[in-house]
């Protein structure tokens, strides 16, 4: 089979189509055809050499899949052959077959696409343990949520707003935000424009935000500090600007403030799972329930990845770019 890998660190010339054995499933995993394989910016980090796969993690890039099981391995017992599921994998999902383990993958939630599907796992699971289990949001609880037209940001607005919180974004341009609104945000900020801090205060009458959801980093982190409200949480999911900064950290003293993090990717298989069965108990009715939809931004058959990623690069899109499988 045709499967991309990163020859070498870069921009998305570095993308390549070998041939690659369809891979043989192991205890608990299945092998799932698949149709539709999502893009996230990890990815991309990938592709430039900055990300390097976990260990045994395979060297073909993709996080996140959609398709149909085609073979079980020893043990599997959770779906049968010809179901329509999604997966979260460790990689491996640029190609028309990949290995997902059985306890990591979740039903195709009915009246969505292959397309809609494949573009979910990444960023509900990344969304579901960051802004629920670490962040703790509750029902009436602001959350701020920067890079709010991202695959990130428009899956926390709209999970945001199911779970009752109010919703405050930062994004790059009058049409990005003008798009998170539709998705449900009671206020967006054009950060270009307009300082979120202040935003943020006046949106909660002086107060705060409860919780921070942040991809940015750089100056943001003591921006954040500043935007928090007494006994706010700040979770940070990466460092588009930079892992490094001066912070004066008396005021996530003085404000009482949790400044946490994680990553998705080199978690096990069972803290995966855990977060799997939540989404199913949660959020699965949800999407049923047509309350949240991933955002599609543009779609790419597998032998276009290079443009697909020229499009994330240029950070012109608004939710998720898919790859397609013939
Ligand atoms: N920790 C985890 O487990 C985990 C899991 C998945 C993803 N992530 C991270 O979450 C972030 C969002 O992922 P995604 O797949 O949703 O990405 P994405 O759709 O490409 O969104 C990234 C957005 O961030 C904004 N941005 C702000 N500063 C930027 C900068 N310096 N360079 C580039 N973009 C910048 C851009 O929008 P504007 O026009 O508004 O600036 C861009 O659209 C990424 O940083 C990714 O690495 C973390």
């Amino acid at each position: 089979m045709h499967a991309v890998v990163a020859e070498g660190g870069g921009g998305p010339e570095v993308l390549t189509l070998v041939e690659r054995p369809v891979p043989t499933p192991g205890p608990g995993e299945i092998l799932v055809k698949v149709a539709a394989a999502g893009i996230n910016r990890p990815d991309v980090i990938q592709r430039e050499g900055n990300y390097p796969p976990p260990p045994g993690a395979p060297d073909v890039l993709g996080l996140e899949i959609a398709g149909t099981v085609v073979a079980r391995g020893p043990g599997a017992q959770r779906w049968a052959v010809g179901d329509a599921v999604m997966a979260l994998v460790p990689g491996g999902g640029y190609a028309p077959y990949c290995l997902a383990h059985e306890d990591n993958t979740l039903p195709v939630p009915a009246g969505l696409s292959m397309i809609e599907a494949g573009a979910i796992p990444e960023t509900y699971f990344t969304v579901w343990t960051n802004v629920f289990d670490r962040g703790r949001l509750a029902a009436g609880e602001t959350l701020l949520v920067h890079g709010g037209s991202s695959g990130i940001g428009t899956t926390a607005i709209q999970l945001a707003k199911a779970f009752g919180a109010r919703v405050i974004v930062t994004a790059g341009s009058a049409e990005k935000c003008d798009r998170c609104l539709a998705l449900g945000a009671d206020r967006a900020v054009n950060y270009r424009e307009e300082d979120y801090v202040a935003a943020a205060k006046d949106f909660t009458d002086g107060r705060g935000v409860d919780l921070i959801l942040d991809m940015v980093g750089g100056d943001y982190i003591p921006r954040n500090y500043e935007a928090a409200a007494v006994e706010g949480r700040i979770v940070q999911i990466a460092f588009l600007k930079s892992p490094k900064v001066e912070v004066d950290y008396r005021r996530l003293m003085m404000k009482r403030l949790t400044h946490t993090g994680s990553t998705l990717r080199p978690r096990s298989v069972a803290q995966k799972a855990e977060i799997a069965a939540a989404l199913a108990r949660e959020v699965i009715p949800l999407i049923g329930q047509g309350r949240c939809r991933p955002v599609i931004d543009s779609t790419y058959p597998l032998e276009q990845v290079r443009e697909a990623h020229a499009r994330m690069d240029s950070s012109a899109h608004v939710g998720k770019i898919v790859l397609t499988m013939a």
